[in-house]
């Protein structure tokens, strides 16, 4: 059987800021490159327009959970962005639960699916199905390359771990914001996840597509590794 290898794309990835669809191409590319060897399941995030419309609801009035799901939508519509770009090779649909992934996953070399429901993102529901699917290691492709001692883009002198167990990196992120559409490099509840079935974490910057690749191929890559800490 082949192994499975679950990813979390951000939105912020898939999504341009600049127009260009590059990116999420060569993404598709890889992926096709390497599916005969491997059965992916990728959950894709909301990235800058799920942040975008998630503000204009709160400011609307809405409650928390209701801006979750508003979440959850925009993860779908850019979800159905990368089943377009990948093609046949990929499910059609987007897997609505982590059965129907398990399901479209018999038929198909690789598994599309976005948020299920309020109150974590879809890195938690990248580590669920990583349970599910019984896979070994949870890819977070992300825009930053990697899990920092503080916030790279406010302390210039932040530094990288090379690896972090989840009891060191749940401390880290004590203090980070629960609210819908919090842009934070690790969702806490996927760490306890991974942390309590025994799955490693790799963290990289999903832009360079080759470190996604070494990751992929269970090589030396830029990034930080989360080790699961004994319970
Ligand atoms: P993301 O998973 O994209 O969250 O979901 P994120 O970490 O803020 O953004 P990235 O990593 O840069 O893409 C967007 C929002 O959708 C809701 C949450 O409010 C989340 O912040 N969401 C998503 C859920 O409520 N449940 C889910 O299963 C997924």
């Amino acid at each position: 059987m082949k192994q499975s290898i679950v990813m979390s794309l951000g939105g912020s990835i898939i999504v341009p800021t600049d127009g260009k669809l590059d990116l999420i191409k060569r993404i598709a590319r890889l992926l096709g490159t390497y599916c005969e060897a491997y059965r992916f399941y990728l959950v894709v995030g909301g990235g800058r327009t799920a942040r975008e419309y998630i503000g204009y609801a709160r400011e609307l009035g809405g409650d928390e959970s209701y801006l979750d799901e508003i979440g959850i939508a925009v993860t779908k519509l850019n979800a159905m962005l990368m089943i377009t770009a990948i093609g046949e090779k990929a499910a059609p649909v987007v897997a609505e639960n982590y059965d129907t992934a398990l399901q479209l996953g018999r038929n198909y070399d690789i598994v599309i699916m976005g948020g299920t429901h309020p109150g974590h993102t879809t890195d938690a529901v990248g580590a669920m199905l990583c349970e599910r699917c019984r896979g070994k290691i949870f890819i977070n492709a992300t825009t930053v390359d990697g899990i920092y001692d503080k916030d790279p883009a406010k302390f210039p002198e932040a530094t990288r771990f090379h690896e972090i167990d989840t009891g060191e990196l749940l401390k880290l992120l004590i203090g980070t914001s629960a609210k819908a559409g919090p842009n934070v490099v690790m969702d806490p509840i996927s760490v306890r996840i991974l942390e309590r079935s025994r799955i490693e974490g790799l963290v990289l910057d999903g832009r360079n597509t080759r470190e996604l690749e070494k990751a992929i191929l269970g090589e030396n890559f830029v990034g930080t590794r989360i080790i699961p800490a004994e319970q």
